[in-house]
């Protein structure tokens, strides 16, 4: 693979925790991965992205990091990530790894020596610490909000546990103090984390909210619209105080020179929530960040004009400054895709996350937008078991989810630990082939057996199929890697058609009927199809509603 890679790549999610556990305490490791990845390399992926690996107290599945040149004992050790990275290039397969810039955990020793030092000490200048307002700086010192709930700031105590009138601002949990990158040592250092782990072979970072590391001189009120009540809805808003500042984007582009600095350079992928799509744009200038998620195409609903006009806009963006388009419709933050549509096709809000909605269409749904989502120009990414079409885990007790916007809400929001429940590798219970022990971190629902791999490697008709498939397509056949699509007239609206120019073989088309009524659609042979039994018929096939297709134009 060339040093564009990245720029056709099909990038697998991995949630450590939950992908496969080698251990046999019931959490995924290091070594589980390592067992995978022969599944992964036959799957076609090119690459995995490893969700945070590192030392962590897990108050925030490892996005709350104590020691980034460190990894969770649990998970395993760096010789161990070191030997993951061999066996996965020996493979053909590359390696993402996390980082999480905009803050630590409450334990990095960073904070630890804040904490034991007053408000205005050197190691408190590594944090935000601000003094707060009102009668005995009693109150935070401004309105912006916890984007898990609540404010985004907490009181900074002295040693006899009483309040000093500072406050320690985190955009995200308590236990995850914002850094202040201002600082020219919190600069230093994470150039330094990139270089530790490019040493190690790593292939690239994907930048956890690559969006907020800059904060706006004096901390202004944001003055939200009435009835917000987390701090980053999905309307971001020009000229927010903590998101998307100016002077963000010279540290994406000291990291590039980084980046550029090995051979084969590395690459990055943000996260990037942006209030226009010039400003999404301008994180992927050539000397920043080489890709963006694209949560626009994440979140659009089944509806044809809507899918349409947010392809149109993702390419024409990135097409803005010459970065390739990426494609996602699952992460461990999100409901899986066929719990999303599930409650679309109820006529449910897409964030509702009350469920299950009509899961058989959203069976039909998930597995058409994937098919779909496969076949448009640029990089896409799969999450962990969207290649077995898992379902959202909606039923899972108060008493077991983790995630801290749970708690922070009072249960309002934060369910993601229903996308998290692990991976079914086999039919046996308990456990489903996750770990030697049949013990899990999050319990499996009783259906998950019957979605694992194993079942699915005896069927033709799983999604697992339908995924393989389309990923050998995108590696035998030109067109599909070719960096252009245009789209195909039809004269149902309901119904999206396009074509990936091919040299040779030729064109491919890609066709998803997002309508009530079957739609002809013209093609010489079916190449993939999300349902079973599309035939060719005159030179092209009727694609019955909720069924996507790939076929020679
Ligand atoms: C985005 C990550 O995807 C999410 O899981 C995490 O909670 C926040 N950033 C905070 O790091």
């Amino acid at each position: 693979m060339t040093a564009n890679w990245w720029r056709t790549a099909v990038i697998y999610q991995i949630y450590p925790k939950s992908f496969a556990d080698a251990s046999g305490d019931g959490i995924g490791d290091i070594a589980g991965i390592r067992t995978r990845l022969a599944y992964l390399a036959d799957l076609g992926v090119d690459a995995i992205w490893v969700s945070p690996w590192y030392r962590s107290p897990d108050r925030d599945g490892g996005y709350d990091v104590e020691d980034f040149r460190q990894i969770d004992p649990r998970f395993g050790d760096v010789a161990e990530v070191e030997a993951l990275i061999r066996d996965a290039h020996t493979l053909g397969l590359r390696v993402i790894a996390d980082i999480v810039p905009n803050h630590v955990s409450d334990q990095h020793p960073w904070f630890r020596a804040a904490l034991a030092t007053a408000p205005g000490s050197a190691e408190w200048s590594l944090f935000h610490a601000v003094a707060g307002r009102g009668v005995g700086r009693a109150e935070p010192p401004n309105d912006w909000l916890s984007v898990f709930g609540g404010s985004a700031w907490d009181p900074i105590l002295d040693a006899a546990g009483q309040p000093t009138g500072f406050w320690y601002l985190h955009l995200f949990d308590a236990t995850q103090p914002d850094l202040n990158w201002e600082h020219p040592a919190v600069r230093a250092e994470f150039e330094d984390i990139l270089r530790f782990w490019f040493d190690r072979g790593l292939d690239g970072f994907r930048i956890d909210v690559a969006t907020s590391l800059i904060k706006a001189p004096g901390y202004p009120d944001e003055h939200r619209a009435a009835g917000v009540e987390a701090g980053l809805s999905l309307e971001v808003v020009e000229g927010q105080p903590q998101w998307n500042r100016p002077g963000v984007h010279d540290i994406w582009r000291a990291w590039r020179r980084v980046a550029d600095q090995y051979n084969p350079p590395r690459v990055f992928v943000g996260e990037v929530w942006a209030d226009s799509p010039a400003g999404l744009a301008a994180y992927l200038r050539p000397d920043e960040l080489h890709t963006v998620f694209n949560f626009d195409y994440m979140m659009c609903p089944w509806d044809a004009d809507r899918l349409r006009a947010v392809v149109d806009a993702s390419l024409s963006t990135a097409g803005l400054v010459g970065a390739p388009a990426t494609w996602v419709l699952e992460s461990h933050d999100k409901p899986r895709v066929r719990s999303r549509f599930a409650l679309d096709a109820a006529g449910m809000d897409i964030n509702d996350r009350s469920g299950p909605g009509d899961d058989a269409l959203g069976v039909l749904r998930g597995r058409a937008a994937t098919l779909f989502m496969l076949g448009l120009p640029g990089s896409a990414y799969l999450y962990q078991g969207q290649e077995l079409g898992l379902r959202e885990v909606w039923e899972l007790a108060a008493g077991v989810r983790q995630d801290p916007a749970f708690a922070r809400t009072h249960g309002a929001d934060g369910l993601r630990d229903g996308c998290r429940v692990p991976i079914p590798w086999t039919d046996e219970e308990p456990g489903c082939g996750f770990g030697p022990a049949g013990m899990s971190w999050l319990p499996m629902p009783s259906d998950w057996g019957a979605m694992s791999v194993a079942r699915q490697e005896r069927s033709a008709a799983g999604v697992l199929a339908l995924v393989r498939r389309a990923l050998r397509l995108r590696r035998s056949e030109a067109a599909l890697r070719s960096a252009a699509m245009t789209w195909v007239a039809h004269e149902d609206p309901a119904v999206l058609v396009l074509r990936r120019a091919g040299i040779g073989a030729g064109d491919i088309v890609v066709a998803m009927n997002l309508g009530a009524a079957p739609a002809r659609v013209e093609g010489s042979e079916v190449l993939a199809a999300s349902t079973a039994g599309i035939r060719t018929a005159d030179g092209g096939v009727l694609l019955p509603p909720n069924t996507a297709v790939w076929l020679r134009g």
